[in-house]
């Protein structure tokens, strides 16, 4: 006996790029992913096309000679699904499932598909279960549609409509409803005692005063592996989008014994709702809570540009986008003959700050200058303090040269005279020596 591998189900892609939008992507690049997107869920893609619009048609999103092509694209490659770039509404996924005789999903739900797959923590998985009903709920009618149409009650929501004109299709859909109603209910209950749980912990961490560094990027852009790099921990890397789903936290040792703490967290790509992301509330709140942003860019990828865009609009629509931060080019290792000085240039041609670190997370090329930023930067951010520490209080001397930056040292008779720089959550401790 021997096994066989199950045969992938086959997917037809359909793009549109869409004027109003006003997206820097074009729709043959984010169809390109939308297939990279489909081959991580499994699926394989035997054929895609799009349409320039100015804006979506209300029935089936795109115009009704392309849904013509559509059906005749999917029954030539004999595909089971249709997968649509963008979001579609309940009812444009209705009408177009009706019209083409198999599965419509949109860029979302594959999405969400993906985060099931990869959510490895009790609340990773929680928060894509919530997404999953939530995205669900408004699109439960269409299984039962044809049964309510049968029941003459118009396809409304009839909660108090006539009982002998209701069919037990609609009563189905109630049920389901209700159900569903009631987990998002008790998931919601359950993710608000894990936030609660990490809300202690985190206040814990920051009376430590060790500062946080949340690593944040484009999905594949390499955030993984600069944590292992970095760390010499070892976190799950792989070719895949959307490998991290849950913030994982290392405790890190920067040149001059600085200790760091470093969060990665969930990738972000374009076209996934801002309401998705914020579902991901750990990743959120590692972000908020951070000192410091580290911006990976996978510099080799030909979206490179469109990538940190998208990451920029979206840290800007979760309201996080004020945080210092580092942009750090990976994957220098893959460009062939590029002087590392003119990385920085390159840099600005591609509409990211000059002002920018390169490094290979792979080979841990560039490492060493990566650290020595981040302590500058972490030092901008700190309070200047200058005092006189009685010796009797050595344990605030050495706090003082494991979290902060000394410019000065100097043992008198009365004590150890700093001048330098702590963070700010440290600060209070050292008040009533500071002269
Ligand atoms: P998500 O979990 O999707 O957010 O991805 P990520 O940003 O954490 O990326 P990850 O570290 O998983 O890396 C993605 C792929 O890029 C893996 O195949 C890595 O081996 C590869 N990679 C990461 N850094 C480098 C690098 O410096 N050079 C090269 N050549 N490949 C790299």
């Amino acid at each position: 006996m021997y096994a066989t591998a199950a045969p992938r189900t086959r997917a037809v892609l359909v793009g549109a790029e869409v004027s109003s939008f006003h997206s820097p992507w074009s729709a043959e690049d984010s169809l390109r992913e939308l297939e990279l997107l489909a081959e991580t869920a499994g699926l394989e893609v035997v054929g895609s096309l799009y349409q320039k619009l100015d804006q979506p048609f209300p029935k089936h999103f795109i115009g009704p000679g392309k849904v013509r092509e559509v059906a005749e694209l999917r029954e030539r490659t004999g595909a089971g699904l249709v997968i649509f770039d963008d979001e579609l509404s309940p009812a444009q996924t209705r009408n177009l499932e009706e019209d083409l005789q198999v599965g419509v999903l949109d860029r979302t739900a594959l999405i969400l598909d993906i985060f099931a797959q990869h959510a490895r923590t009790h609340e990773g998985r929680l928060q894509v279960e919530l997404a999953q009903y939530n995205y669900m709920l408004p699109r439960l009618r269409r299984q039962w549609s044809h049964l309510e149409r049968q029941a003459g009650t118009g396809g409304g929501t009839s909660a108090g409509g006539v009982v002998g004109l209701r069919g037990p299709g609609e009563t189905q859909l109630e049920i389901d409803r209700r159900l569903i109603d009631q987990r998002i209910a008790l998931l919601k209950e359950q993710l608000a005692d894990v936030h609660r749980h990490r809300e202690l912990y985190r206040k814990r961490r920051k009376s430590s005063g060790v500062p946080v560094i949340a690593l944040v990027g484009y999905t594949n852009a390499g955030k993984s592996t600069l944590l292992n790099a970095l760390s010499g921990a070892s976190v799950l890397a792989e070719d895949q989008l959307f490998a991290t789903l849950d913030p994982t936290t290392r405790q890190v040792t920067l040149p001059g014994n600085r200790e760091v703490l470093l969060t990665d967290t969930v990738g972000f790509i374009q076209k996934l709702p801002t309401q998705l992301v914020a579902a991901f509330r750990a990743t959120l709140e590692e972000i908020n809570e951070a000192d410091l942003l580290l911006h990976v860019v996978d510099l080799t990828h030909p979206n490179a540009q469109e990538h940190a865009q998208t990451v920029e609009k979206t840290l800007e629509e979760l309201g996080v986008d004020r945080k210092p931060t580092l942009t750090v080019l990976n994957k220098v290792d893959k460009l062939d003959g590029v002087d590392p000085d003119e990385v920085g240039a390159l840099a600005a041609e591609m509409g990211l700050p000059s002002d920018v670190v390169a490094v290979s997370a792979q080979k841990a090329w560039g490492l060493d200058l990566l650290s020595e930023r981040i302590v500058g930067a972490l030092a901008n951010a700190m309070v200047t303090l200058d005092a006189l520490i009685p010796y009797q209080r050595n344990d605030l001397v050495s706090l003082w040269h494991r979290r902060g930056v000394i410019d000065r040292e100097e043992y008198v008779g009365e004590g150890t005279h700093i001048h330098g720089r702590i963070p700010q959550a440290l600060a209070s401790q050292f008040m009533q020596f500071v002269r």
